[in-house]
């Protein structure tokens, strides 16, 4: 029988056969392409944005809008290089947060606190949190956070209450700067429990809420953020 084109063909050396290539077992093959996929899904974020999980509102999750989120990255980072050391940061449930912290200014040391368990994605720097037992935390995380930043899920005086306590269980003796993001409504027991106060800066999230959210701080960032709200109407 002639030989047609296909039989001619010459392999340039070194490349095999596909009968001669070594073949993953089917197990191997399916924990490979998993593999993979989970490459491609961590990297998907839009350029120096980071990939966040899809919001799951039955646990009061609202994630900011990008503006908001660099913002607030930006003034963490701006305070922990004021403080002397690694100053670490404790996000307590704001997620947003934490990966934007950690996709623009990688070298701050960040823990976040948060309920639901797919942030566990996040190795060490995850612990597991449920506001309802503020204080069922790790020992080596009592009083070790120079900054702390928190958006509690609920607006009721109840949850930012314990929140509160939470605050105080993270933050050293001596004080450290706290960041806490929550409806408006809640200006007057944020003042009396974690003795904060609001900033012009509003947060925005990416899927409008009906609620007016702002941004407490127990220190005045001046020509940040708006600094302190002066207007009519804010507790200064
Ligand atoms: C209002 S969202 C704040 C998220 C923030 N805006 C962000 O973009 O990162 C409240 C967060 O509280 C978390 N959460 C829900 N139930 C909780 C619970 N029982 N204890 C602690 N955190 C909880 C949610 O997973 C959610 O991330």
């Amino acid at each position: 029988m002639a030989s047609g084109p296909e039989e001619e063909r010459v392999r340039p050396p070194g490349v095999e056969d596909d009968d001669e290539r070594p073949q993953l077992s089917a197990a191997a093959a399916l924990a490979l392409r998993e593999f993979l996929e989970q490459r491609v899904e961590g990297e998907k974020g839009d350029g120096d944005k980071p990939e966040l999980v899809a919001e799951d509102w039955r646990l009061s999750q609202f994630w900011y809008d990008d503006r908001t989120a660099r913002e607030l990255a930006a003034e963490v980072a701006r305070l922990a290089s004021s403080l002397p050391g690694a100053a670490a940061v404790a996000c307590v449930a704001c997620p947003t947060l934490y990966a934007y912290l950690k996709k623009t200014s990688p070298d701050v040391p960040a823990q976040l606190l948060e309920y639901d368990e797919r942030f566990g994605r996040y190795g060490g720097d995850f612990t597991f949190y449920d506001y309802n037992r503020p204080e069922e935390l790790p020992p080596a995380m009592e009083h070790a956070y120079r900054i702390v930043v928190a958006d509690p899920p609920y607006l009721s005086q109840e949850c930012l209450e314990k929140v509160a306590k939470t605050v105080s269980f993270l933050a050293p003796p001596e004080g450290s700067f706290l960041l806490l993001l929550t409806g408006e409504v809640q200006t007057d027991q944020a003042l009396e429990l974690l003795d904060v106060r609001p900033c012009g800066f509003k947060p925005q999230h990416s899927n409008k809420l009906g609620n007016m959210f702002r941004l407490f701080t127990n220190y005045d960032p001046a020509d940040r953020l708006g600094g302190w709200d002066r207007s009519d109407g804010a507790s200064i």
